[in-house]
This record gives C-alpha cells, structure tokens and sequence, in this order.
C-alpha cells in the first residue's frame, strides 16, 4: 500500500508548492512587498497515518485514510504580520488552481489551549492519464509569533503525552494571549511605518 498511496501525495505536494510560489511571487511583484518568512512542508510518515486512524478509531486501509485524515499533506506558511495571514489565504482562496473544502480561523477563536493559526483543507487537482484525481492537503497559515507558540506547545505535548500539568497549561495560556498582543502591537508598527515610505 505504502507505494500506491506516496506516489499521488508527493505528486500533488509538489504541484501545491509551485501554485503557492507562483501566487506569492505575483503578490510580491504587485505589492512590492514580501509577507512570508517561511514554507514548509511534509507528508505524513505511515506510521503517523496508521496512529491518526487508530485515535480515530478506524482501522487503517486506503478508503479509511482518503475519507479521516486530510493532512496527509501538510504545508505551513509563517507570515510576519496578522495582516499577512488574511492576504494569503485569500490569494490561496482565489486560486484557480486550488479547491477549497474547509477553512478554520483559530485566530479569531483559538482553541482551548490557546493554538492559533489559520487552516485551510483544500484539493489539488492531479492528473494522471487523463484522469483528473483531486488529492487534500492541508495548510496551516500564521504569524512567526504564533507559529513560536506553536513550536514550544508542540513539544509540550510531546514531553507530556499522558496529560499536561496544569501549571504548564496556565502558562500556555497566558502566553498565548502575549503573542495576541504582541502580534497586534507588531501590525501597529508596520502601520506606523507604511506613513513613513
Ligand atoms: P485532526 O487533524 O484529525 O486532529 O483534525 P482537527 O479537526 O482536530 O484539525 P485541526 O485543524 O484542529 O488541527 C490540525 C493540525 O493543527 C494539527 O495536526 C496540528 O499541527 C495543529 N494544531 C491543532 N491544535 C493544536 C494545538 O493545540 N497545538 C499545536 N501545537 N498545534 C495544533
Ligand atoms: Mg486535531
């Protein structure tokens, strides 16, 4: 199965990078201005996969990963400012070439443990002899601040998977609400020296 289900992801992952080069390459072009830090991307190890349906409660087969897990491709793109990350996605939403099925703004409501960031599922099209596949990947767009945040919860979560302590959690929070803060402040300074071009 490994062989029949890679081939497809790593095809459309690459098609995904070029559309979101190309989209962010005419932003900057229009705008003059260059929103993203960074990109990355990966595809899920099947150990992941098979660990994700299992949590899920599902058992681990072809049907049961195309219709559960829609992170098989994960792209993550780090903007400087809380402006930025609207830019994008709407840039991403606009694409032609890119299919939206879901988006989730845990920026204007993050989640209970503080996680902010925005998340698109979409579809890239494929197409292999004729055919047209549509293949879901996710992207998670959010600012350097959040995706710090995120870093440092992510190995939390790591460090303490049989539950976090509460004094941790706490923390969590309280910063989650600093780099709110701090994010606002930061798009603040950039309005003040857009007066100054
Ligand atoms: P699943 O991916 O099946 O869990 O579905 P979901 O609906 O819960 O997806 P959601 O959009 O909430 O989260 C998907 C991804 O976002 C995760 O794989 C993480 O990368 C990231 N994420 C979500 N919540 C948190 C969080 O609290 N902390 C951190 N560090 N990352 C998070
Ligand atoms: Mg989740």
């Amino acid at each position: 199965m490994k062989e029949s289900i890679s081939v497809k992801y790593e095809y459309a992952k690459q098609m995904l990078k070029t559309e979101l080069e190309i989209l962010i390459h005419s932003f900057e072009q229009k705008h003059g201005y260059m929103p993203v830090e960074h990109i990355k991307s990966r595809i899920k190890s099947i150990q992941s996969i098979e660990r994700k349906l299992e949590k899920k409660g599902y058992p681990f087969t072809k049907e049961n990963i195309e219709k559960h897990v829609s992170d098989i491709i994960g792209f993550r793109i780090v903007v400087s400012f809380i402006s930025d990350v609207y830019d994008i996605v709407s840039l991403i939403t606009h694409s032609p070439n890119i299919i939206l099925k879901e988006r989730k703004d845990y920026i204007t409501t993050p989640k209970e443990s503080g996680y902010s960031s925005y998340h698109l599922i979409v579809l890239v099209p494929i197409y292999l002899e004729n055919v047209i596949e549509y293949v879901e990947a996710e992207i998670q767009v959010r600012t350097v601040a959040m995706d710090f945040w995120a870093s440092l919860d992510h190995k939390i979560r790591y460090k303490f998977k049989e539950g976090i302590p509460e004094e941790v959690k706490k923390e969590m929070e309280s910063y989650a609400k600093d780099i709110q803060d701090l994010d606002k402040k930061m798009y603040y300074m950039n309005q003040i020296m857009s007066k100054y071009q």
